[in-house]
């Protein structure tokens, strides 16, 4: 059922508010397969019964936890093998509006390489945000049309975290010390700083200063599993022009592909001042 159609900027040309969806990913994939939708096109759900996740797996929420919203584009001219940079502007635009609809301290949020949004918890670990999926059509050598999707954990207090997740999530308001977090303020903000970034991207530029320096891999030990292998080494930054992991081990230097990882694992806390 559709509550409402707003739009919240002029770059926007279609937004619709579900109440109950299997996924917005499949909503916003069908308007842009009907040609006539012209882009940006953005569904926003407050139940997914089928939400999508990456590699597969699926995505779920509580009821009025969480941000659930897909974004079609066509951009102009992007070629495939900067695909990725369409999820990278995707999850910085919401990591800042986060930031700020949370009031949350800058540099509170971070990135994990590809695309998590990730924040440290107490135990040094870091704790997942929002998750971000991109499903792209290819023209010959270009990206046709693409969806990318966001699930961030918003208002969703520990105590009804599930149980399995709970080590390893947390929530804007959990973050921000219990203080309520508007989603539509959130979503407004998001789409704000998606157009800005997202026109940049249309002109050939990219926040490769800001997407290298929000990474929390960076610097760190890492397990990264592709389909086929499972590789151990360091983190020594992210390649502004595959958008893979530049991951150190015995034999060097050697880039990632976001495409092929399955699972990046952080093996290592920080160091903290004593050592
Ligand atoms: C991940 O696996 O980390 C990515 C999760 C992406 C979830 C979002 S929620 C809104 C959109 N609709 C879906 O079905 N999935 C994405």
């Amino acid at each position: 059922m559709t509550r409402g159609v707003t739009s919240a900027t002029a770059f926007v040309s279609r937004l619709e508010r579900f109440d109950r969806v299997d996924s917005t990913q499949r909503i916003v994939r069908e308007w842009l397969d009907a040609e006539d939708v012209p882009e940006v096109a953005v569904a926003v759900a407050d139940v997914q019964t089928e939400g999508r996740g990456r590699q597969g797996r699926g995505w779920s929420a509580q009821p009025g936890t969480a941000l659930l919203v897909s974004s079609g584009f066509r951009p102009r001219a992007l070629p495939l093998r900067r695909g990725w940079r369409l999820p990278a502007v995707v999850a910085l635009a919401m990591l800042d509006a986060a930031e700020d609809a949370a009031g949350l301290r800058d540099g509170t949020l971070w990135l994990k390489w590809p695309n998590d949004i990730v924040a440290d918890g107490v135990d040094g670990r870091l704790r997942k945000v929002a998750g971000v999926l991109g499903e792209a059509v290819a023209r010959d050598d270009s990206v046709g049309s693409a969806v990318v999707g966001v699930g961030i954990n918003a208002e969703w207090p520990a105590s009804r975290f599930p149980p399995d997740l709970a080590p390893m999530m947390t929530s804007l308001s959990e973050l921000s010390g219990g203080r309520p977090v508007d989603r539509d303020a959130l979503l407004e903000g998001f789409l704000l700083r998606l157009e800005a970034r997202y026109e940049a991207l249309g002109s050939g530029r990219f926040d490769s200063g800001g997407w290298s320096a929000r990474q929390r891999t960076t610097g760190r030990r890492v397990e990264v599993s592709t389909g086929s292998e499972v590789l151990d080494g360091r983190a020594v930054g992210v390649d502004p022009e595959t958008g893979g992991l530049l991951l150190e081990g015995a034999g060097g230097v050697r880039v990632v592909d976001s495409g092929d990882v399955i699972r990046c694992r952080l093996l290592e806390l920080p160091q903290t001042r004593n050592g």
